[in-house]
This record gives C-alpha cells, sequence and structure tokens, in this order.
C-alpha cells in the first residue's frame, strides 16, 4: 500500500484469526497496521498482533532500508498492537519508546519492564520533531482504552487515529476505502467495540476539526485519504447516538416459527408503506451486525416469545448489548408471544429503560402461540404508528 513518500506500510494481514478480540466474527480477516516515517529520524507507528513478530519486523527493516528506527511511537496498549514491543526494543536496541504515561504502566503489567531508561513519555500537545515531520499528541482516552495518544504529522496533514476508522477485514480482502465499501463493516467495528464511549469520540473529533487531515492511518483497515470528511461525518453521526438512516430493523427470536411469522409479515406490511427494512433472526445472524444495524435506523421492532417467564436468551443478550453501548433516540415497538402468560414485552421495556431517549410504540403485537385476526389487526396499528 503506497501511503506517501516517507511514510510507508509496514503492517500486516491476519487470516487466521476467527474472532477478533474473542467475540467479534471476521470472516475476511483482520489488518494490524503499522508504519514507519522516514526522516532525519524514523518512527515507527505502533506494533502488531502476537503471532506477526517476524513479519511486522521484516517490513520494518525493508521499509528503513539498512537503518535503525529511532521511535516506536505507541498508540495504544491493547494486545493487537503492543504484542511485539519487546522484540522491537530487543531488535533495535538504540529506538525509544514514544507512549503515554499511562501506557507505560501497561507495559510493565504486560511485559514486567516499563523500558525506563527508553522512555520518551508524551501527552496532549507533546511534540516528536523528526525532521520535515513532526508529530503532535492528541490524548483520546476510551477510544478505546484509556492510554490511547492518536497523532498528527502536520507537513504531509496524516491524522494516526490509533483504533479509531478502523474496520474489520484483511486489506488483501477488504482494502477498498470508497465509503459504501467502508461504512458496514467499519460501523459494525465501531459499534462493537467503540460504541460505549461516544462522548470520549465526540472530544476527539472536536480536536480533529482544528487540523487539516489529508489521510487517516488508522490501526485496522484501510487509509483513508482525500476528502476525509464524509469518514468523519459518520463517525459524528455514530457518536452523538443519531441514527444514519430512516428506516426500520426488525429484530426477532423465535423458537418454533411463530414469532417469526409475525416479524416477516410486519416487515411485508412496513415495507409495502414505503420503510426501509431489515431483518434480523437474532439466534442465527451475526449479533453484532443485528448491533449495527440497531444504530443504524431510527426504528426498531424487537419480536420475542416468552421463555422461562422472561424474554428470550438471544433477545436479553442483544438489549443488554444495546444498553451497554448507550442506545439512544429511537423509536420502538413490540412483538411478544407467549403460550399462556406473554411476558416478553415487559422485559423487553425493562431493559430499554436503561437507554435515554427511547420512544415507545404504545400499541404492540401480542401473540398466544400463533398469530390470528386480532394479531393482524393489532399489526396495522403498529405499522401505521411506524410509517408516521
Ligand atoms: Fe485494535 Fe483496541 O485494539
Amino acid at each position: 500500500m503506497h501511503i506517501s513518500d516517507s511514510v510507508k506500510y509496514v503492517g500486516v494481514d491476519d487470516h487466521k484469526v476467527d474472532l477478533f478480540e474473542g467475540q467479534f466474527e471476521v470472516p475476511n480477516g483482520m489488518s494490524y497496521n503499522s508504519y514507519v516515517i522516514l526522516d532525519e529520524k524514523t518512527a515507527v507507528m505502533d506494533s502488531v498482533d502476537e503471532d506477526f513478530g517476524d513479519e511486522w519486523i521484516s517490513n520494518i527493516k525493508q521499509a528503513v532500508g539498512g537503518r535503525s528506527p529511532d521511535y516506536l511511537v505507541v498508540q495504544h496498549m491493547e494486545m493487537d498492537h503492543s504484542a511485539n514491543i519487546k522484540k522491537f526494543m530487543d531488535t533495535f536496541k538504540d529506538a525509544k519508546i514514544v507512549s503515554s504515561k499511562m501506557a507505560f504502566t501497561m507495559m510493565k503489567n504486560y511485559f514486567g519492564t516499563d523500558f525506563a531508561e527508553r522512555q520518551v513519555v508524551v501527552a496532549e500537545n507533546s511534540k516528536l520533531e523528526l525532521g520535515k515531520h513532526t508529530l503532535s499528541f492528541i490524548a483520546a482516552p476510551n477510544v478505546h482504552w484509556p492510554e490511547v495518544v492518536m497523532s498528527y504529522e502536520s507537513s504531509e496533514g496524516i491524522l494516526f487515529s490509533a483504533d479509531g476508522f478502523g474496520k474489520f477485514g484483511a486489506l488483501d480482502s477488504e482494502g477498498d476505502a470508497a465509503i459504501e465499501k467502508w461504512k458496514d463493516e467499519a460501523r459494525r467495528y465501531y459499534f462493537g467495540i467503540v460504541g460505549k464511549f461516544g462522548s470520549n469520540v465526540q472530544a476527539v473529533l472536536k480536536k480533529a476539526a482544528k487540523l487539516k487531515i489529508e489521510r487517516i492511518c488508522p490501526l485496522h483497515g484501510p487509509v483513508l485519504s482525500g476528502d476525509v470528511s464524509a469518514y468523519v461525518s459518520l463517525y459524528d453521526i455514530w457518536s452523538k447516538y443519531e441514527s444514519e438512516e430512516d428506516g426500520v430493523l426488525v429484530a426477532y427470536t423465535s423458537v418454533y416459527g411463530n414469532t417469526k411469522k409475525a416479524a416477516l409479515r410486519l416487515s411485508e406490511k412496513l415495507s409495502e408503506k414505503g420503510q426501509k427494512v431489515v431483518v434480523h433472526d437474532l439466534a442465527r445472524d451475526d449479533i453484532y451486525e443485528c448491533l449495527s444495524d440497531a444504530f443504524r435506523f431510527s426504528k426498531i421492532v424487537f419480536a420475542s416469545t416468552t421463555y422461562n417467564g422472561d424474554v428470550f436468551p438471544a433477545m436479553r443478550d442483544f438489549l443488554f448489548k444495546l444498553a451497554e453501548r448507550n442506545l439512544q433516540n429511537k423509536t420502538v415497538a413490540f412483538i411478544e408471544n407467549g403460550s399462556w402468560s406473554p411476558m416478553a414485552e415487559k422485559k423487553m421495556a425493562s431493559i430499554l429503560a436503561l437507554c435515554s431517549g427511547i420512544s415507545i410504540i404504545e400499541d404492540k403485537v401480542s401473540l398466544r402461540i400463533s398469530m390470528k385476526e386480532e394479531n393482524l389487526a393489532q399489526m396495522e396499528k403498529v405499522v401505521e404508528a411506524l410509517s408516521k
């Protein structure tokens, strides 16, 4: 990947990983990005996952062409970016580590050493002069760990954004940065990993708004270049918990198919009314794709059977995942089912009470095992309310 004459990509693609961070499905793999800035001094931006240390070191050696790097800038200490710090320091014995104070504490926790003699501690507005290139540091706590710093290189207008603006997928299969190709997996990544920390993302975006940004170099996914405002604007929407599109997510769980039938019938009726509708089976579809669509659309229908006097487990898990990530500003409707005593709507509403700005449609569809005429009448009212 060509970035510029002075900034080289030295990251790696991982096609072995099944679950990124132990929970996110990544069918197209994952990239762990690292960059080298070549100037009078050379700086390497972040390390890579443990399994790729040799490949990364080899990439660095090729990029620096016989020189020894002067600095390793550690923007984030999560292990997908920090695992090879010690290997780097053992290989390039004159190099220093540039990082936040908290990151050095984490290094000691990880490696048993904080490289005390080789530290350069940086904080908000600290600068690192490399020659023609200068890095300025931007504290970015909780995007997505507390020690994170981002770095802005002023001569080329590059924002090294740590996990921010990242995306699932290895670069050799998911490296297209065109926004329509980028946004679905970037949104799934954002709400899965960073979604809880919207206010922190907003704080960073405010700082970034003062910078002239020509490129964004994240730690995962493609480099974003040219007019980056479309990407920044999506991050602004996501971190303010605004909906990206007017439309309806219909999210259902179903044991014997009756709740599913009701959910699909409701979806058809919404489509007939001109609503954009996406349907997910929470027990079968990727839960983080479901979650991403919940944040994406302005309206959500939750459809679930009653189970053990509560809501079905896959729905309960989904709702808590949404609440944990501060779901806000949605119009919501319910379909519930119960063979003798439906409880699902009450239980779903009680979890959503943890969220703010949720407007619940008064009418609901309440099934006793299977759909009847009375349910179709209930459905009409729900569809009407969701189509306003
Ligand atoms: Fe890519 Fe928070 O690590």
